[in-house]
């Protein structure tokens, strides 16, 4: 009989990939997945750009590439990235199969067997997955509106055995809590890290996506320069399409060497194919106009959906109001259970993510994650009413 290694008994299959299989039903109205609306993907501007690519580029596309990324594109996103007052000339780039690899080779690099990760409390589902892989033992913070609570990372980062490596934290448009970090929280949670050698990831898939310009984030990367070990990793999945599954790290040079260390002995590289139509949309100017017209219409389908919660919701259920992203987060009264109000919710044809999902430990159920980005708009008030409902009996 063969054996499995040891890292195979700590995985678990993702409840919302689980999920996935209920919600792809087409009667059902789904608010499970964290996934773009399918409708604003840039496709004819992709279609222009391939067309109009030279042959030489075209086959670079279908070629290997370097580990580190095309270097066009490496070049192209420095560009963008020193717009967000990141310090792109002191750190390495890196370009990742999707941020989610980034979030992975720093786990790798960093994480032996039984090393803690401190975490908010509820966190990135996609990232329990690879920390339980490498073993790491979780220690998850609540959060407020405006972010981890200070007192409690303070215990979590200090005056709890072991110490921890590594603090992972996704503060803009956070999936699924909904909120994006007040720039005090910030400062403390960086004057927090001040004192120690614990390496911050900071997580920045959806910054690009506010509603309004006076919500654009500052990255923490930007904020304290070469002060601190901040790895900071980004998407083009949630600007562009994750089927382009590309994102990537911008690290302290020694850290980012030992990730390409690493993502060699993976995929060797990400797909050149994408990063060349990356890169031209990029050099052509498209990216601001493009996010225009995903930040209207995400911030189109969360005015809606909070209307409807509004209208339908009963007293004793709250819900954050987001500034971006895809997410709203559902708070239950406390005797209420996510399980099981799930399964009455399916029945009627409505589905969604159960708060234990997002907890580290597995078990605060009180509360869900709606997703507001992929359901169709005129069914989003329907799918609402039809939780509502399932609520009430
Ligand atoms: C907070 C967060 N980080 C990272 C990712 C990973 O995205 P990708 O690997 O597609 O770049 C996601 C995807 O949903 C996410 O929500």
């Amino acid at each position: 009989m063969y054996r499995f290694s040891q890292s195979v008994g700590a995985m678990q299959s993702s409840a919302v990939r689980e999920l996935m299989k209920v919600a792809s039903d087409p009667g059902m109205i789904s608010f499970a997945g964290g996934m773009p609306h399918p409708d604003l993907f840039p496709v004819r501007e992709l279609d222009e750009i391939y067309a109009s690519l030279p042959l030489a580029s075209k086959q670079i596309g279908f070629q290997y590439g370097p580990t580190p990324g095309y270097p066009q594109l490496l070049e192209s996103l420095r560009e963008y990235l020193r717009s967000k007052n990141l310090p792109v000339d002191d750190n390495d780039l890196m370009i990742t199969t999707g941020s989610l690899q980034a979030i992975h080779l720093v786990v790798k690099v960093f994480v032996d067997a039984g090393d803690v990760v401190v975490t908010e409390n509820p966190c990135f589902v996609g990232a329990i997955p690879v920390f339980k892989f490498y073993q790491a033992e979780l220690r998850g913070v609540p959060m407020d509106e405006d972010g981890v609570l200070i007192t409690e990372l303070d215990k979590a980062l200090y005056r709890t055995n072991p110490f921890p490596k590594l603090l992972y934290l996704t503060p803009y448009f956070h999936n699924p809590a909904g909120i994006v970090y007040g720039a005090e929280r910030q400062r403390q949670v960086l004057n927090l890290l001040q004192k120690s050698e614990i390496v911050l990831l900071e997580d920045d898939a959806y910054g690009e996506l506010h509603f309004e310009g006076k919500d654009k984030p500052v990255p923490m990367k930007a904020m304290a320069g070469d002060s601190l070990p901040i790895c900071y990793t980004g998407s083009f999945s949630k600007i562009f399409g994750p089927g382009m599954r590309l994102g990537w790290l911008l690290a302290p040079r020694d850290i980012v060497r030992q990730c390409e260390l690493a993502k060699q002995g993976m995929d060797a590289c990400s797909s050149m194919f994408t990063q060349v139509l990356a890169d031209a949309f990029l050099r052509q100017g498209l990216l601001e106009g493009y996010l225009k017209r995903l930040r209207e219409a995400y911030a189109r389908r969360a005015k809606k959906m909070l209307q409807s919660l509004e209208t339908h919701m009963s007293d004793g259920v709250h819900w954050t109001v987001p500034r971006g992203g895809f997410y709203i987060w559902v708070q239950l009264p406390p005797s209420m259970d996510a399980s099981k109000l799930l399964k009455k919710s399916i029945r009627k044809g409505t589905v969604f993510v159960v708060g234990k999902a997002f907890d580290p430990q597995g078990r605060k159920n009180d509360c869900f994650r709606l997703s507001f980005s992929h359901a169709p708009e005129d069914r989003i008030d329907e799918g609402i009413r039809k939780i509502a409902e399932a609520m009430r009996g």
